[in-house]
């Protein structure tokens, strides 16, 4: 029989895979795909025993798998981390605080009432630490002309979301700047998108205490559901792949079709 696709496709051996805020949920679900299809990851989580945890995990599926505790906010820790992990071929930015034990009482008000004190720990992780991370893998991908870079961002980023506006812009300046080095490393052969998940709910995250206001949330979603990690990972592979070599620059939704993109 003649090839119906190309040998390897959506295969990663030989590649290696950073993850941040790989320790739980979204995360943790993302590494376990990348290296269930080959790849060498780098679990990456501030919280270090969750991070050890998820690595462990991998590792006695038969995956190779390094945890390096480190938080994505500090440039030095970010410099320690990729010196740590060796050449990376596909950066994951998914460290964020929409999750688990995230704090978001602060925004429960109109941002008109908001604490100015409390925007900078959305700015931090959700911005500054994207572009700790894509700065610190830039160089040696450039030099292996090759490169995959995926940001995780929030709808919230990409429609607004009114109780959640600092998030909200965080979220889309790592989308713009996606953007940006898409165009900036596309002739290094690096491709930069980044992905806006709906609400996804873990084992880590229980569901609302108010059902109601649950059912009034998936009303907005095409498919009635909230999402769960694994929905997420998906994607997370094309665009790690060979395969995903001409699709950058793009924010692509992966939101049950709580809105679309154009
Ligand atoms: N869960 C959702 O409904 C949802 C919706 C939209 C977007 N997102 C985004 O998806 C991503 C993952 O979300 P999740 O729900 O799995 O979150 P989560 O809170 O369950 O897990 C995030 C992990 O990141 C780690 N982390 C936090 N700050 C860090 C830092 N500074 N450095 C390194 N690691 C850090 C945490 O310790 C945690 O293990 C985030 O970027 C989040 O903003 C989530």
């Amino acid at each position: 029989m003649s090839q119906l696709m190309p040998p390897g496709f959506l295969d990663l051996t030989g590649r290696t895979a950073l993850v941040t805020g790989a320790g739980q949920g979204v995360g943790e679900s993302i590494a376990r795909h990348l290296a269930g299809r080959g790849a060498r990851v780098v679990v990456n989580d501030v919280r270090g025993a969750r991070a050890i945890a998820t690595a462990e995990a991998l590792v006695a599926a038969g995956a190779e798998a390094v945890p390096i505790a480190a938080d994505v906010t500090s440039y030095d820790d970010v410099r320690r981390m990729f010196a740590e992990a060796g050449p990376v071929d596909i950066l994951v930015n998914n460290a964020g605080n929409a999750g688990a034990g995230n704090d978001f009482s602060s925004m429960a008000s109109p941002f008109w009432e908001s604490d100015p004190s409390t925007w900078q720990a959305f700015i931090e992780v959700n911005l500054m630490g994207v572009l700790n991370c894509t700065h610190a893998a830039l160089p040696g991908m450039a030099e292996r002309r090759h490169g995959r870079i995926v940001t995780v961002i929030s709808d919230a980023g990409r429609v607004g979301e009114g109780r959640l506006a600092v998030y909200s812009a965080a979220k889309a300046g790592a989308a713009g700047f996606m953007r940006a080095i898409a165009k900036a490393g596309g002739r290094h052969l690096i491709t930069a998108n980044a992905i806006a998940l709906g609400t996804v709910r873990s084992g880590t995250q229980g569901a609302e205490a108010d059902p109601a206001a649950d059912a009034r949330q998936l009303a907005a979603y095409a498919i009635r559901r909230f999402g769960v990690p694994e929905d997420v990972a998906g994607l997370v592979l094309l665009l790690a792949s060979d395969a995903g070599g001409w699709i950058t620059g793009q924010t692509i939704p992966v939101n049950g079709g709580f809105s679309s993109a154009l």
